[in-house]
């Protein structure tokens, strides 16, 4: 029978074949033990001297890593492993030999490491944070699906800027200048003119000069948006989601977690509601906190952030932030109108935000005096504020970056081991 290393818990006590890589290996003169992967997972094959051909047994002593191979043999219960099972090996065929494979077990630098990032992925906690992106993105689609939204996709290349024209990637369209796209967002409202609830997972690119463990500048996002929708719904809309994504993993992801040692138990207390707490709350908490350096006004940096996160231990929203520090497209916070309505969602354990969300301006002329402010080309936003002129309505929405979420979740460090192939400041290889 053929199958999987994930599936083979359905074996115990059969015979089973399945296709694998070596990931390592130790043997003695009586018994070879063989670190198996195949993509499901990671198992051990335990090949006794005695039980099989004397060939086999010279075979499992001289396999090397990453060698890929036919394993056959009986699926054996095994406490002490993750699975809790291990294959007792009756033959091996090997399918094509590995030599100087360049990533041993011993520990190599990151950016040796980023270097073969095409085969670091190969390796078990680079395995585990992918499939916890994985899980990530199917309880997403399961979350929006379940709550009406309609997955709506919105172009890459695109000919204007939703967050601000600093951090645009240029490239020629034809004879016409294009950008890649930092947002869906203002195509997102269209539709959601269209369709009321939608949501939108893609690729968005920052020529952001960043270079911090939070930074990437290909990262993917999550983004929603909602008609007749003001912010504290969206406030909600956004701590369910998140809720719902942290469930998910905590119940689909358990050996991944474990691999990654992460500690679970603050996870475990992420329930809505979520902390809310004003931007001008916030710069007052952090002024008792000790920090002199902020203004009312500023933006805050990574040690403001984490020091309000770290009070709640729990994701929390700063909202109301000043006007002049967020894009053009905020509705005006009717209770002081130097802010908007608007948040931003801030992970524990210092992980930073991950969610930026607003309720957007639905007033045609207010929409056309911030254009105007920003000094943006109004011709380019001409779409966006015909969405003002035929039926405007109040509406709301967010978008959450995948990358920072799966690092949370993951507790990796940097957000360049959540991506499968991280485009950073100085990294477009492999
Ligand atoms: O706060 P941002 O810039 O918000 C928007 O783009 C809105 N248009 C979204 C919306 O309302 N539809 O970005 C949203 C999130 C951030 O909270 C962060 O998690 C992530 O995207 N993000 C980045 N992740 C990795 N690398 C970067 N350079 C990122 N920039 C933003
Ligand atoms: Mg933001």
């Amino acid at each position: 029978m053929k199958t999987t290393i994930k599936e083979a818990k359905h074996y115990i006590n059969q015979e089973v074949t399945i296709g694998a890589w070596l990931t390592n290996k130790r043997s003695s003169g009586k018994i070879a033990f063989l670190q198996l992967r195949d993509g499901t997972g990671f198992m051990q094959g335990v090949v006794v001297k005695a039980d099989v051909d004397e060939d086999t047994f010279q075979l499992a002593k001289d396999i090397t890593q990453e060698t890929s191979l036919y394993i056959t043999g009986v699926i054996s219960e095994d406490n002490r492993s993750d699975l809790g099972y291990e294959m007792q090996v009756k033959s091996i065929e090997i399918i094509a030999e590995a030599h100087d494979y360049p990533i041993t077990p011993k520990n190599h630098g990151t950016e040796f490491l980023m270097d073969h990032r095409h085969l670091w992925l190969r390796s078990k906690k680079q395995h585990a944070v992918m499939k916890i992106r994985n899980e990530i993105i199917r309880a997403t689609y399961e979350f929006f699906n379940n709550t009406g939204f309609t997955k709506i996709d919105p172009p890459i290349l695109t000919a204007s800027a939703p967050e601000g024209t600093s951090e645009l990637f240029h490239t020629k369209y034809f004879d016409q200048d294009a950008f890649l796209s930092q947002s869906g967002q203002l195509y997102l409202e269209a539709a959601a003119m269209a369709h009321g609830k939608v949501f939108s997972f893609g690729p968005t690119f920052r020529a952001e000069k960043s270079k911090t463990r939070r930074h990437l500048i290909e990262f993917w996002m999550i983004e929603a948006e909602k008609a007749f929708c003001d912010h504290n719904e969206s406030l909600e809309i956004q701590e369910q989601y998140v809720t719902h994504v942290v469930k998910s993993v905590l119940e689909n992801c358990k050996l991944e977690l474990n691999i990654l040692e992460r500690d679970t138990e603050k996870l475990e207390k992420v329930t809505t509601p979520f902390p809310r707490i004003t931007y001008d709350d916030a710069v007052e908490f952090l002024k008792e906190q000790g920090f002199d350096d902020i203004e009312w006004g500023e933006d805050f940096g990574t040690p403001h952030e984490t020091a309000i996160a770290n009070h709640y231990d729990l994701p929390v929203f700063i909202t109301n932030y000043p006007t002049k520090i967020k894009p053009f497209y905020m509705q005006p916070n009717p209770d002081n109108e130097d802010t908007v309505l608007c948040a931003d969602l801030i992970a524990p354990e210092g992980y930073g935000e991950i969610i930026g969300g607003s309720e957007r301006i639905n007033d045609l002329a207010l929409l056309e005096q911030r254009i105007d402010e920003f000094e943006l080309d109004p011709e380019s936003y001409s779409y966006y504020l015909d969405l003002r002129r035929y039926g405007s309505v109040p509406h709301s929405g967010f978008g959450l970056g995948l990358e920072r979420t799966v690092a949370w979740l993951s507790g990796v460090e940097h957000v360049r081991e959540t991506a499968p192939f991280p485009r950073l400041l100085n990294r477009l290889y492999p």
